[in-house]
């Protein structure tokens, strides 16, 4: 079960090794995010799915998994296949210790501390968790904002419907910037909750989180993150944001698909009732009584997906190991080389920030006339690309934003596209611009 550690040290990151404690510190402050190096090709090794010579560009949608995370999966369902918190026998009792390993690795991640992780199936469950786990009424007020993906977005119309709060959605400009001052004018004392994601899957532009959060907790609002595009390709710290809720998904950031978290922030895990309750979510029942756990344990109700939780957290461990500030250089560059590259196709939109410094490695784009479908079944057809085309699950954005009817092409890099892949990607876009657009 072991790990390529795909980093390689440069001149400044060797001496980091060599020197004592105190120089260590202002060595480590003086470098720069682009001084951090993957080595990529040794990364790449780890994806067996990438042995089929394609390039995938979809990793917005869902990331490829590594070896390390299907062997812990495999390890699971072959030496310790049992249920959690139940049993009194060994198998049971490792099956317990490795999904709570796992909560430990996945709360590590996103610095939160474990008892305020919640392990669910994805990102969408973890805000329905919050829509309806949180007391709204008529009176209240929900902001969010035009650039959210469904899962963000319908869930706090329908909270709104239900409970009779009013929702505030605040717009963006044509590249997906948002102003402060419109969240100031949004947000008012009757304000409730404050959803917002930290990178958008449509654009890639990343609003400004911690000062929304600020301006919400004047307020005395509740703060959602949507953290679905942010903590697989970033360093996110709960508590730097400020933020009471942070939805992920594991099958986004290297894990399985079935296996997600939602941070809570600790004080409010008494007061947030459950979206469901039932076996491991009670300290007592009786005929006209139940009485509910405290903490994670509240919101966790049946068997969970242990192997996928198991999955989820060597996923955190592996990403963690390869290095945050690693992965986000690393997308960087690859980012400043696909914003380069699109400039130059003829016919070619691109859509969100024009400075790649600006946006995480995430690009929608047309070409002409031609429908996306067709743009993305050609990339597939003539070079084996892979990327997305439609409205990405966010209308909205497509809508009001870009106001794209037909969606976009969409493209999006990880940890294992190398600069062969974009080169690729980026002659084929070209070709097809020429030829067909
Ligand atoms: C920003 C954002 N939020 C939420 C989701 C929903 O994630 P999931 O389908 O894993 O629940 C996605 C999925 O693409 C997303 O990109």
């Amino acid at each position: 079960m072991d790990i390529n550690v795909a980093k390689q040290g440069n001149a400044n990151k060797n001496t980091l090794f060599t020197i004592d404690l105190n120089r260590k510190c202002s060595l480590f402050l003086s470098l720069k995010i682009g001084d951090w190096m993957l080595d990529v090709e040794l990364v790449r090794k780890d994806f067996p799915f990438l042995k089929q010579g394609r390039i995938y560009l979809d990793s917005t949608a869902t990331s490829l998994t590594p070896e390390p995370v299907l062997n812990k999966m495999l390890e699971y369902y072959r030496e310790y296949r049992a249920n959690v918190g139940r049993g009194i026998y060994k198998a049971s009792q490792i099956a317990t210790e490795e999904f709570e390993k796992a909560r430990n690795e996945v709360s590590r991640l996103i610095n939160a501390k474990p008892e305020e992780m919640v392990l669910l199936r994805n990102t969408s469950e973890g805000i329905n968790l919050v829509a309806s786990g949180i007391k709204l009424k008529k009176g209240d007020k929900i902001v969010t904002t035009t650039l959210e993906h469904h899962s963000d977005f319908i869930v706090w119309q329908r909270a709104s419907k239900r409970s009779g709060a009013a929702l505030k959605v605040v717009g963006a400009d044509s590249e997906g910037f948002m102003n402060l001052a419109d969240f100031e004018k949004a947000i008012d004392d009757s304000t409730k909750i404050v959803a917002v994601s930290q990178v958008s899957n449509v654009l890639g532009v990343k609003p400004p989180v911690k000062e929304i959060a600020k301006i919400a907790h004047e307020h005395g609002a509740l703060v959602l993150i949507d953290g679905a595009q942010s903590v697989p390709h970033s360093k996110v710290d709960v508590k730097a944001i400020g933020c009471d809720f942070l939805a992920f998904s594991g099958h986004k950031m290297c894990g399985p698909t079935g296996a997600g978290g939602l941070y809570m922030r600790e004080l409010l895990l008494e007061e947030v009732e459950p979206l469901c309750i039932g076996g491991g979510t009670i300290e007592d029942v009786g005929l006209d009584y139940y009485r509910l756990k405290k903490g994670a344990a509240k919101f966790e109700a049946g068997t969970p997906a242990i192997a996928e939780v198991i999955g989820m957290g060597a996923a955190a461990s592996y990403l963690m190991k390869l290095g945050m500030l690693e992965i986000e250089s690393h997308e960087q560059k690859l980012t400043k080389r696909v914003v380069k590259g699109l400039e130059e196709i003829p016919n070619l939109t691109l859509y969100g920030p024009k400075e790649p410094a600006k946006r995480a490695g995430i690009f929608s784009f047309n070409v002409g006339r031609l429908h996306p479908h067709d743009l993305a079944m050609t990339l597939d057809v003539t070079a084996g690309v892979m990327v997305r085309s439609g409205h990405h699950c966010a209308l909205p954005v497509i809508k009001e934003v870009i106001k794209a009817p037909n969606g976009t092409v969409r493209a999006s890099v990880y940890i294992y596209n190398n600069n062969q892949d974009i080169d690729t990607f980026l002659a084929t876009l070209e070709e097809i611009s020429r030829t067909m657009a």
